[in-house]
């Protein structure tokens, strides 16, 4: 038989010990609490362009944006960040963007409104036409095309189709208009550089093909309604980042990343 009395007795030394610890658990959780709200506050009150500056906020910021990019946008751009071709979208881990320039301004617009997504502030001056569906260039023609700006970074065999190609992207199909007469893309338009071997849809005869006979209508929601503005901001800082990273190795002596 155990005697009750000094089992109450250790019972009530132990009370004020678990009443310190609650205290010093509740203290650390305030201050937690206090701190992340500070950070928040300076993440949205710090002009965008200059968060980079910050290294903390940028840490951060990665911490808010890595969940946040998978559970929202791996699904399209991937987990590995690199785009997917069958679905149209592009890679965010390079130093290419279709709009604007990079900042973290520029993509903190692009996330929160979208491109061609039905917001009235998306991105959405213009499609890629369908010159073959809608008859404004022969199957003929939309080849030479093909082939001219396929050339540009992969020497084509027809040169002569090339040529041909080349004269028709300055006049008749008008392609300078979006894509610049230099081919390297408008970014006020989001008409891709065709001076890099980075491709939204795919650089292969066939998927060029199509963009040209189809045209394209490539939609990125708007989230402005489904995220924290904390969280978009986050994320745009942290690609960013990573698009930061990428430009400083492709511009190392060895190792500049290509890929179709
Ligand atoms: C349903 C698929 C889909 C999802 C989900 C999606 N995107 Fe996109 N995103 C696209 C497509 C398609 C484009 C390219 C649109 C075009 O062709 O102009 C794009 C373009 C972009 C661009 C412009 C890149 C550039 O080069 O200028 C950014 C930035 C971007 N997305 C960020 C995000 C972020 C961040 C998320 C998650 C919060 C996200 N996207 C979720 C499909 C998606
Ligand atoms: C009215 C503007 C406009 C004109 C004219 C135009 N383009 Fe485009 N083009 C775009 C836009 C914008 C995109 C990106 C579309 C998207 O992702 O939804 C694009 C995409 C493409 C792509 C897909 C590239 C990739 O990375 O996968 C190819 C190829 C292309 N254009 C070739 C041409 C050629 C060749 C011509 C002329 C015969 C032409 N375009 C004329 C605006 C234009």
């Amino acid at each position: 038989m155990t005697d009750p009395v000094p089992i109450a007795r250790a019972k009530r030394r132990l009370w004020p010990w678990i009443g310190a610890a609650a205290g010093v658990l509740l203290a650390v959780a305030i201050l937690g609490a206090v701190r992340e709200h500070r950070m928040t506050v300076r993440l949205l009150e710090t002009d965008p362009d200059q968060i980079p500056q910050h290294a903390d906020l940028v840490r951060y910021a990665d911490s808010l944006a890595k969940p946040a990019y998978a559970a929202h946008c791996a699904s399209c751009h991937g987990a590995d960040m690199k785009g997917d071709h069958a679905k149209g979208a592009p890679n965010l881990s390079d130093a290419i963007w279709l709009y604007d320039f990079g900042g973290v301004g520029d993509i903190e617009r692009t996330i929160l409104y979208g491109i061609r997504s039905g917001d009235p502030k998306a991105r959405n001056v213009t499609d890629m036409p369908p010159l073959g569906r809608n008859m404004q260039l022969s199957a003929a023609e939309i080849r030479d095309a093909a082939l001219f700006v396929i050339n540009i970074t992969r020497p084509q065999q027809d040169q002569a189709a090339v040529a041909r190609g080349s004269k028709l992207f300055q006049t008749k199909g008008v392609c300078y208009d979006c894509h610049s007469s230099d081919a390297a893309g408008n970014p006020d338009y989001g008409a891709p550089a065709f001076t890099d071997t980075d491709w939204i849809y795919g650089g292969d005869y066939d998927t060029v093909y199509q963009s040209i006979y189809s045209g394209r209508h490539g939609v990125c929601p708007a989230w402005i309604d489904k995220l924290k503005p904390k969280v978009v901001r986050a994320l745009a800082v942290y690609l960013h980042q990573v698009s930061q990273a990428s430009k400083a190795q492709a511009s190392a002596p060895k190792g500049a990343a290509v890929h179709d």
